[in-house]
């Protein structure tokens, strides 16, 4: 590295890489566009790469320099058009830094803050071809760890690159037992637990950044990080459909599923995933039967039947979604079927008391 000390000072050059701007500044340290013009092997390269440039105090502990080396390796072997190539680890002046492939585009953070409204056809797609990067990644047994907008990459071309593969792994293995790194918002939450983790953990951050997509916002948002990570262990999603009209029926399940509290209850792998993303009929909408139930629903304020029918579903989501699906109408048999099977206590305690009415009258 040049003269230039770490600080928020950019340096020059960093081991054989002309710096040419700064990329952004992530929790790990600063990243940087640079240009790699200095001849190898007596040929010039000019390539442009991004570099990653750890916190001082990171790169003094010996250990997690030794491991995130062996990390730096692992990741390093992974070759696929949607995760970013890493070309170097190295160290130069007792700095120690990343060079990767350089994305012109912008991370998928910035994009949906950008685009008022994400395509569900361009939904899809990224969905599909991040799962690809992580369907590759996890047969060769890399977990990400930290799957969140700004890790994803998009390019002028749409094609998604996913970054920082495994360096949360690295932080995590050095620090205190039981603390977590990553993202609140995207965390799983055997992650806030600060359980153990594997791709499935990947999975559930997957179908955090899906909801994301859909409608703007992660679904646990909180004023500060134990309250996100409670919420991610603890609260129920309110289903993307509520907050946006044209999400696909398929793609709700789909998401929804990938972020289930329990890792039995998502998908197994990617690869399901996958299949399951093959399927999305971007016309079919999620059916709203429960208004059904509520015919003076249309006397209540929208946010009022909004909340109300995130009540009703997360009802039938714990009654084994016996209120989803089949065309129930209060004139059919199948309605007061269900009726019936829902509230069975209060039918109960209607008899019994129009049995008491019935007796006390009969008496008198
Ligand atoms: N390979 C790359 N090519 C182009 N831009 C990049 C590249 N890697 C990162 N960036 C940009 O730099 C920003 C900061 O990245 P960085 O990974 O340092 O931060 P972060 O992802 O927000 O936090 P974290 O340290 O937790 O990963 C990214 O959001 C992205 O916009
Ligand atoms: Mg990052």
């Amino acid at each position: 590295m040049s003269k230039n000390r770490y600080v928020d000072l950019m340096p020059a050059s960093i081991g054989k890489y002309k710096i040419l701007g700064k990329l952004g500044k992530g929790g790990m340290g600063d990243i940087y566009k640079a240009i790699q013009d200095k001849p190898v092997n007596g040929v010039a390269l000019n390539r442009v790469v991004a570099i990653k440039v750890l916190p001082p105090q990171l790169a003094r502990d010996s250990e997690f320099a030794q491991r995130f080396e062996i990390e730096a390796q692992a990741v390093s072997t992974l070759e696929h058009q949607n995760i970013v190539s890493i070309y170097e680890y190295g160290e130069d002046d007792g700095y120690r830094f990343i060079a990767m492939q350089y994305i012109d585009g912008m991370d998928l953070g910035n994009y949906i803050a950008e685009t008022k409204v994400i395509a569900v056809s361009d939904i899809i797609d990224f969905s599909k071809q991040i799962c690809r990067g992580l369907r590759y990644a996890h047969t060769h047994n890399v977990v990400h760890r930290d799957i969140k907008p700004q890790n994803i990459l998009l390019d002028k071309n749409n094609v998604i690159h996913i970054t920082d593969f495994g360096i949360a792994k690295t932080v995590a293995d050095v620090t205190v037992t039981g603390s977590t790194v990553g993202t609140p918002e995207y965390m799983s939450p055997e992650q806030a637990q600060g359980k153990k983790i594997d791709a499935q953990s990947d999975i559930y951050s997957l179908g955090i950044v899906m909801y994301e997509m859909l409608t703007r916002k992660p679904p646990f948002v909180a004023n500060n990080s134990m309250a996100v990570a409670y919420k991610q262990v603890h609260e129920p999603p309110m289903p993307p459909s509520v907050k946006r009209k044209d999400t696909p029926k398929q793609l709700e399940l789909i998401i929804l599923k990938a972020i289930k509290k329990e890792k039995r209850d998502r998908y197994g792998s990617v690869e399901e995933l996958l299949t399951h993303l093959d399927t999305v009929d971007p016309n079919e909408r999620v059916d709203r039967q429960t208004q059904l139930f509520h015919p003076s629903l249309k006397q209540e304020s929208a946010a009022a039947a909004d909340e109300r029918r995130i009540t009703d579903r997360r009802n039938g989501d714990r009654r084994g979604g016996m209120l989803d699906g089949a065309n129930q109408s209060v004139f059919s048999g199948e309605y007061w079927k269900t009726m019936l099977q829902i509230n069975w206590p209060t039918w109960l305690a209607i008899a019994a008391l129009g049995g008491a009415l019935a007796i006390h009258v009969f008496k008198h």
